[in-house]
């Protein structure tokens, strides 16, 4: 029998700052502007969530990393339509000593447990429309068979052995810890109690026989894998961080618990007394979603995309790929990693009370509203706080104010009788900057909102590749800006209908702001699905002219026939987003207790 010393924790991630990816620029400026994605076209993509702790109900935290997923799916539905080309899995992760012991201090079994936090996840991601095409349990059967017969590949390949495992172990966090990374503090009742330095979470002294995984031999793999593909996980500080892991010892793993002491989980094959370690377990979900061990799982593997919190990091990026090659198969594509949430600058946790509850936030702010906060706020490379007036602020000024504001003043009676998408004069918007005569009227800050419009929906792409869908939405935001002082600048509400000079140029500048509207909206898809959805369908957008394959910007300035042209707006149907601190009386009481 082997000895093995105590696990050593790799380090906890650094996160900083992730350089901006140039765009490309106006690629058919000058002859169209539609973008050129279709290097995004060849494949099939499966996106995954990480799948959910039982033993509390969601937060916001939990939520952004399901809103992250559902974005890039999203758009990457809206490049490449299909309903085949693209698969979204979340899940509940329902093993392990956490779950066991969460349902021991509630007095209840584990399952009955694991069935009332599952569903409440399931009901959130469902009002807040995460797009999943799966949803898993572990404690299915048919995730048993996966893991099993995963196992028995390990087994089978020379990678399981039993060793003795001495050492600390955090239930709360599931992970094993060195004594570097364990620190005192005085318990509840004054006397000094061993706990991870990093969590805060008690730990405990485990000393057993278990199944150990030869983890030490894929140290050079790792880094194999992890130098020919600089893009498998982003942001860059975060793929800096786990080779400098793997610059230090990677002793083996120990992949299974004494049964006696953990009975929640799947057994080891052919051996009851040992339950299968539980992140073994919980990231073998990403497999059996796909229908591993049938074949057809490898039609999605390895073109998956996992979307993971920071603190989950050493687990995807080290033991799976690990685990993954010694069953002979490939490491995942791409691992895309936030950071957290704080609350009013605090780590959000039961004992603070200072939860935020995902489903008040949906009530109070829209669905709309809320995922727009958490996307536009919460940038992946560092923690972002949270707090209720930030996101009455943001959203008042954004998309109440900016985005909606620009809505009536196109489509207002006053200003837009025929409620039609007026005609774009070329004479008095000529492609060619610098042009002057009698009807020219565009000025050079319009070419500079042409150019930036016709350029946006590729830097947008560009952002989402990158994983920052918060620099996304701030590059949509600043044309929202841009457009409004466009508006601003020629004051249609001053130009009259009835003088021919003055119709050809108000219709001209209703006609692109309405363009604008149009690109706004159809990039807005992923994050706002239903204001996105109301604001094109007022702007008389079909549902086949939402892609973004076909989006063209404005192409009556390049030459080409506008579809849009003379069409009637579709119906009125009300604000597009109400403004929240006049809505919300709620605010002004908590701001007075
Ligand atoms: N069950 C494991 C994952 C197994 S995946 C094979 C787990 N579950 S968790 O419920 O604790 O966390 C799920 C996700 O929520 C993780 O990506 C985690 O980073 C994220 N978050 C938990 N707290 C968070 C914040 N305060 N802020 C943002 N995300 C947070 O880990």
């Amino acid at each position: 029998m082997l000895r093995i010393s105590v696990l050593r924790l790799l380090g906890r991630t650094g996160a900083g700052r992730v350089s901006l990816l140039e765009s490309s620029g106006p690629r058919h400026y000058g002859s169209g502007s539609q973008c050129a994605y279709d290097d995004a076209r060849d494949t099939r993509t499966y996106f995954t969530t990480p799948i959910f702790y039982v033993n509390a109900a969601p937060h916001i935290g939990h939520l952004y990393s399901a809103l992250l997923a559902d974005a890039l799916c999203r758009h990457r539905r809206l490049r490449v339509p299909g309903t085949t080309a693209t698969r979204f899995s979340t899940g509940t992760d329902e093993h392990g000593l956490k779950i066991q012991q969460a349902a021991a201090t509630a007095g209840v079994a584990p399952i009955e447990l694991c069935d009332r936090v599952s569903a409440q996840f399931q009901q959130l991601f469902q009002e807040a429309g995460i797009s999943s095409t799966d949803f898993i349990r572990t404690t299915e059967a048919r995730h048993r068979v996966a893991v099993q017969h995963f196992w028995r590949v390990l087994k089978s390949r020379g990678l399981l052995y039993k060793g003795l495992y001495e050492g600390w172990y955090c239930a709360s966090d599931e992970c094993f810890l060195p004594e570097a990374k364990v620190t005192r503090q005085p318990g509840p009742s004054g006397d000094s109690c061993p706990v991870s330095l990093e969590s805060g979470h008690p730990v405990s002294w485990t000393k057993e026989e278990n199944y150990i995984f030869r983890l030490s031999q894929f140290r050079e793999p790792l880094q194999r894998w992890l130098r020919s593909n600089p893009q498998a996980i982003t942001p860059e500080p975060f793929y800096h961080t786990v080779l400098q892991w793997l610059e230090e010892e990677l002793p083996d793993l120990s992949v299974s618990r004494r049964s006696s002491h953990l009975h929640w989980g799947i057994p080891v094959p052919g051996d009851d007394s040992q339950t299968i370690y539980v992140w073994l377990d919980a990231l073998v979900n990403y497999l059996t979603i796909i229908g591993y061990p049938n074949v057809e799982f490898k039609s999605w593997w390895p073109t998956v995309s996992h979307i993971i919190g920071k603190d989950i990091l050493k687990f995807h990026a080290i033991y799976w790929p690990a685990l993954l090659l010694g069953a002979g198969l490939s490491p995942p594509h791409r691992i895309y990693v936030h950071s957290h949430w704080t609350v009013c600058g605090q780590k959000m946790s039961k004992s603070l009370g200072n939860v935020v509850d995902p489903r008040t936030c949906l009530d109070r702010y829209t669905v709309d509203g809320f995922r727009y906060f958490l996307l536009r706020q919460g940038v992946p490379s560092w923690d972002c706080d949270y707090y209720d007036e930030k996101v009455v602020k943001l959203l008042d000024s954004e998309l109440a104010d900016a985005l909606g504001g620009l809505l009536n003043r196109c489509t207002a009676k006053r200003i837009n009788p025929s409620g039609t998408y007026p005609a774009f004069c070329t004479t008095c918007f000529p492609s060619e900057p610098g042009l002057v005569g009698p009807s020219v009227r565009a000025q050079a800050e319009d070419y500079a909102l042409v150019s930036a419009m016709a350029t946006l929906p590729k830097q947008v792409a560009d952002y989402y590749d990158n994983f920052q869908i918060y620099k996304a939405l701030e590059a949509v935001s600043s044309c929202v800006r841009q457009t409004n002082g466009f508006v601003q600048r020629h004051a249609p509400w001053k130009l009259n209908w009835e003088s021919p000079a003055d119709a050809r140029w108000l219709g001209t500048v209703l006609h692109v702001a309405l363009e604008c509207l149009r690109v706004f909206a159809t990039l807005l898809q992923p994050v706002t699905p239903n204001l996105a959805d109301k604001l094109l369908s007022r702007l008389g957008v079909s549902a086949t002219e939402r892609g973004l394959g076909e989006l063209y910007f404005l192409p009556r300035f390049y030459g080409h026939p506008c579809p849009f042209e003379g069409r009637r707006l579709g119906p009125e149907t009300g604000l597009l987003f109400p403004r929240l601190d006049q809505s919300r009386a709620w605010l002004v009481k908590a701001h007075r207790t």
